[in-house]
């Protein structure tokens, strides 16, 4: 997919039509505008990702208020006023034309005017050039561009770190369009018909079989409706939780908007980090002590088995048993040569007395497996020798470890106490709003945990359940019969349940697979752009984290590295959609190839040398890239690094109504243009200039 260019009209600030705003592609490929605060260009971002899929970035306010304000307040009472978006792209040759019209009737001044969309129409150019117009609008631009992963494609600077760390219904999407990517829907498709197949031949057998068939059919129907109904509700329980997350985190965003107590949650920020990391720290040590524990905790119970054989060993040695004194081998060799060592015949050919010969010293041969013991036992000794130091080794790990998991848990009780102390604080604020806004932030966290909480038993359980389908599933290939028709129905039921394991397997690891490629590409672009050395790893739910090279300890990464992680993240997704298109001929075979990239302010959190390396790679991170800044963001080295790739670009010059309109501009090439300048009228509004020669 390729945009072309957009026009908008009423659309937020843009009052009246916008001109035709041309989008850069193919070797300059690089679009900027350049706006102040509240310019609008957050807007411009939410134009986009309104007229494509209906839906806005979470920094976007009022949704419901589209429609320009002074195009409203311009108009009478009872008039209809529209606002619009049209957005031309082009895919795979074909050239499309998305418009969306959202309109009002103006109500009067003590009551508001509630917008409406009126209609969205595509359409797409035939090669005669006859314009026509296509219906499931939805999708086909989802199969263009996937609307699960539009946010990667279109994002929001100030939001872009929490990439690196998605929701559960952010991971659930990313998820699902890799299953789309990958091209393994059918085979999920295939499971849910073999599961229905299997339950056919299930009530077949259920029918046919045994008595004790017929339970434990029974029996496996009921577990199964349990884990379906349980699943759905978990699935629900995961939106509850997510729902409740952005509740909390909507509440802290206000209270730290209160300069005053910055420093509160600030520190409060910091102990939950510490608590998380702490946590984390936790898991994965209790992992390895279950390893080190199955791996070798059993010394530690030997001590009286190693007694109990040293004192037999020792007891063969008394009594000659051990060793047995004579070599297998050496017996085999003088059979092979047809002579004993006392050098009588061995060929049982040869005489009466060689074959008594012959058969006296074969019959050695007996204590070949005496050997074999002989052999065990000398291994065995030396051994059991051994066990004493490897049982204080084991001792010393387990102790480690555990000592470890208490640091751990102290400091995450350290942590909790602060969190209080903090809560209690801002609470006891003088600040009227400050203190409503904890209490409330309090009582929802509470909820928050107790949702989690939950969620987490229900995981519990629903594993249970799985184990106990496959233990029942087992139980009834084994049970056997003797009827025909059971046999047949057993035998089916049979490889059904292995097809079902083994495309489950396929599916596992197509996924794995996909997701280590993902891995090494988002490490080669992160050390492309990071200065640290550090490497980031992609854990199973697509969350990242960064680990230091040297000591192999995860880092909490802060808002820079996080951004550019997010960026390394970004330009690998697209990365691997990329090869993934031309091995299947577009993404379900639209053909797509393309990608754009729209971010708004993506440099905000960078320092110098991250925002160089950024600019510098960021034409490379997509086909196309259209990226909103503001006069800080724009500094003399992104400016160096972007200019080349930068074919159109533009300016917001927003019109302040204010009397004490403190005029901004920006020097762009050669030209000067108007950031801030005073409204003629009492309306704000922001009026889009391209930039000649920039
Ligand atoms: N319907 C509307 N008509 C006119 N202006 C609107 C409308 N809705 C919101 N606005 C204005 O849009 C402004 C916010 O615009 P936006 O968030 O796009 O700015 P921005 O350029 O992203 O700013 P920043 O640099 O702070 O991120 C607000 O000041 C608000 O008054
Ligand atoms: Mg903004």
């Amino acid at each position: 997919m390729r945009f072309i260019d957009l026009k908008l009209y009423n659309f937020r600030q843009f009052y009246g039509e916008t001109p035709k705003i041309r989008l850069s592609h193919g070797d300059k490929n690089i679009t900027v505008f350049h706006g102040m605060n509240g310019a609008g260009k957050t807007a411009l971002l939410n134009a986009f990702t309104w007229i494509l899929y209906g839906v806005f970035s979470k920094g976007f306010q009022k949704e419901n208020e589209l429609i320009s304000k002074r195009a409203i307040a311009e108009a009478d009472v009872g008039e209809t006023v529209e606002c619009y978006g049209e957005l031309n792209f082009e895919n795979a040759g074909t050239n499309y034309r998305i418009k969306k019209v959202v309109d009002a009737v103006v109500a009067d001044v003590s009551s508001r005017t509630k917008e409406r969309l009126k209609e969205t129409t595509l359409q797409a150019q035939k090669p005669d050039g006859q314009w026509n117009t296509v219906r499931n609008i939805d999708s086909v631009i989802g199969k263009i561009l996937p609307t699960d992963l539009h946010s990667y494609f279109f994002f929001d600077g100030e939001r872009v770190e929490k990439i690196v760390a998605p929701s559960a219904e952010e991971k659930a999407r990313l998820a699902n369009a890799v299953k789309i990517l990958l091209g393994v829907e059918p085979l999920e498709r295939a499971i849910k018909h073999l599961n229905s197949g299997r339950k056919h031949f299930e009530k077949e057998m259920g029918r046919l079989g045994s008595d004790e068939t017929k339970e434990a059919i029974a029996e496996k129907i009921k577990v199964d409706k349990k884990h379906e109904s349980l699943d759905a509700k978990i699935n629900a329980r995961v939106k509850k939780v997510d729902n409740q997350r952005d509740i909390v985190s909507k509440l802290n965003e206000r209270i730290a908007k209160h300069a005053s107590v910055e420093p509160l949650t600030k520190a409060r920020d910091d102990h939950k980090d510490r608590i998380e990391r702490s946590r984390k720290a936790v898991n994965e040590l209790t992992d390895r002590l279950k390893s080190v524990i199955s791996d070798r905790a059993f010394l530690l119970h030997t001590d009286e088995l190693k007694s109990k054989v040293s004192t037999f060993l020792s007891e063969l040695k008394i009594k000659g048993d051990l060793p047995s004194g004579i070599k297998a081998q050496f017996v085999e060799k003088l059979i092979r040569k047809g002579t004993c060592i006392c050098g009588r015949s061995l060929d049982p050919k040869e005489s009466v007395e060689a074959k008594e010969a012959h058969k006296t010293v074969s019959r050695w041969l007996e204590i070949k497996g005496l050997q074999q013991i002989e052999d065990r036992a000398l291994n065995l000794s030396a051994n059991i020798n051994t066990w004493g130091s490897r049982n204080k080794d084991t001792l010393e790990v387990i102790n480690d470890i555990n000592g470890q998991i208490k640091e751990f848990h102290n400091e995450i009780a350290r942590s909790s106490e602060e969190l209080e102390a903090i809560s209690k604080k801002l609470e006891g604020s003088p600040l009227e709003e400050i203190s409503s806004l904890e209490s409330k932030r309090k009582s929802e966290d509470d909820l928050l945990r107790e949702y989690i909480e939950e969620l987490g038993s229900s995981r519990n359980m629903l594993e249970l359940l799985a184990e106990k389908q496959v233990e029942i599933s087992s139980k009834i290939i084994k049970l056997t019969t003797k009827d025909e028709k059971q046999k047949l129905a057993k035998e089916r039921y049979e490889n059904v349940d292995q097809v079902i394991k083994a495309t489950k397997e396929v599916l596992k690891l197509m996924n794995e697979k996909w997701r280590h490629s993902l891995e090494e590409k988002i490490r080669g672009n992160f050390s492309q752009i990071s200065v640290k050395d550090y490497t980031p790893r992609l854990n199973k739910d697509y969350s990242i984290n960064l680990y230091d090279k040297a000591s192999d300890r995860e880092v909490a990464a802060g808002q820079g590295e996080s951004l550019v992680l997010s960026f390394s993240f970004i330009s690998s997704i697209i990365e691997e959609i990329r090869k993934l298109t031309s091995a299947h001929g577009g993404i379900y075979g639209t053909g797509n190839s393309e990608f754009p990239l729209i971010m708004d302010s993506p440099f905000g959190a960078l320092d110098d040398i991250n925002r160089s390396r950024v600019a510098a790679k960021i034409s490379m991170l997509a086909d196309q890239v259209i990226t909103f800044v503001s006069k800080t963001q724009w500094r003399e080295e992104v400016e160096n690094a972007m200019q080349p790739k930068t074919n159109y670009s533009y300016v917001l010059t927003y019109h302040s109504p204010r009397e004490d309109t403190i005029t901004q501009d920006i020097k762009l090439g050669t030209k000067t243009y108007d950031l801030i300048k005073p409204s003629i009228n009492d309306f704000e509004h922001t009026e889009i200039k391209e930039v000649i020669n920039g």
